[in-house]
């Protein structure tokens, strides 16, 4: 079985182990519930790392008080088994930056698992006016996209990852397209802080894992969809890419995205159950200043910056995301 820590004292020990051997530790952050896109990060961070760790905490502090922290799925023993099962064979020709000798199989090493005790020794509070103790803020960052919509989200986020980045001191961190802002926001995070472990070129933000029938986006929360709303699901992806299609043709920023608004709602409106689809919004944002494309801007126009194409759709009450990055291939 893969050793466990529920300490940072003890997996500190561990750490130190690593440092002395000089092995690289590759650092997969995560609240459970895992799926292949979680696993995804894993093999990444095997196939470039002596070691990899991967921690499972629901951080409290990143769900505000109306949202999802008491049912968010919990499935610790499901969790530790996927990981188990998990493996890596680098072939002896392999490019990769830091190949294991030939044959030797690399399997995760380390589970972080906290208490949030262990992770909140000032305590927590779900609201953010009675919570005390330490905070990081990336001011500028986390209020447009995502926090415009979920305003104490990335404070959380920030705080609870310095956190784990200062316990683990990972080589390599790996992070999710799928949370897009989440991943851009702590990468500069890190360079603000001036961070060492890991340093901004060595926190990776790799592709999202999809389902591979329909393109829906793999997440924890997609357990909470019923049949005929996970059938609808796939329609947040299905629309971003009309809209990435419509602004590659020459639509301007405000026509691609309504079309995939309108794309949303008319499917919502032609399928037969019960579905309650509410779109939080679609739109394009700067990838470096999170800034929204102004709505005459054509792909023609923006002048080779990447532009951030991403959604938020309630279906239910699932809150349900994702994105493409445009102009960037
Ligand atoms: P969680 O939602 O569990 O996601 C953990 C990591 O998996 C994140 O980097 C996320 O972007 C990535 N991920 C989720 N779905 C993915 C998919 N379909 N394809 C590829 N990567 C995917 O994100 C968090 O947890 C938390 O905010 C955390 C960073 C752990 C801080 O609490």
């Amino acid at each position: 079985p893969i050793p466990i820590f529920t300490t940072v004292a003890s997996f500190r020990e561990w750490r130190r182990k690593a440092f002395d051997e000089k092995k690289t530790v590759g650092f997969v952050p995560t609240m459970g519930a895992l799926h292949d896109g979680h696993l995804s990060l894993v093999k990444h961070s095997l196939a470039s790392n002596d070691l990899t760790v991967v921690s499972i905490f629901v951080n409290p502090t990143q769900f505000a008080p109306n949202e999802d922290l008491a049912t968010y799925p919990r499935t610790l023993s499901l969790d530790l088994e996927l990981l188990s099962a998990m493996s890596y064979t680098p072939d002896s020709s392999s490019s990769s930056s830091n190949p294991s000798p030939s044959g030797v199989v690399r399997t995760p090493s380390a589970v972080f698992l906290p208490s949030v005790q262990e992770m909140y020794p000032s305590g927590v509070s779900q609201s953010v006016d009675a919570q005390k103790g330490t905070f990081v803020e990336v001011k500028g960052y986390g209020e447009q996209m995502e926090g415009k919509s979920r305003p104490t989200f990335f404070r959380g986020v920030a705080t609870v990852v310095t956190k784990l980045f200062n316990a683990i001191e990972p080589t390599n961190a790996y992070f999710g397209q799928k949370d897009i802002q989440q991943g851009l926001l702590l990468r500069r995070m890190v360079r603000d802080t001036l961070l060492s472990h890991p340093d901004p070129e060595h926190l990776h933000i790799m592709p999202t894992a999809r389902d591979p029938t329909d393109g829906l986006a793999l997440s924890s929360r997609n357990v909470y969809l019923t049949l005929a709303e996970r059938q609808f699901a796939p329609t947040l992806y299905a629309a971003l890419q009309a809209a990435r299609d419509a602004w590659t043709s020459g639509w301007t920023k405000d026509e691609s995205v309504s079309a995939a608004i309108q794309l949303v709602n008319n499917r919502a409106q032609q399928i037969v159950s019960e579905v309650e689809v509410k779109v939080d919004y679609i739109d394009m944002n700067d990838a470096e200043t999170f800034e929204v494309v102004h709505g005459a801007t054509t792909a023609q126009s923006v002048a080779g910056r990447p532009v951030i194409l991403s959604g938020a759709v309630w279906v239910g009450r699932t809150r349900l995301i994702d994105n493409l990055i445009l102009g960037d291939e």
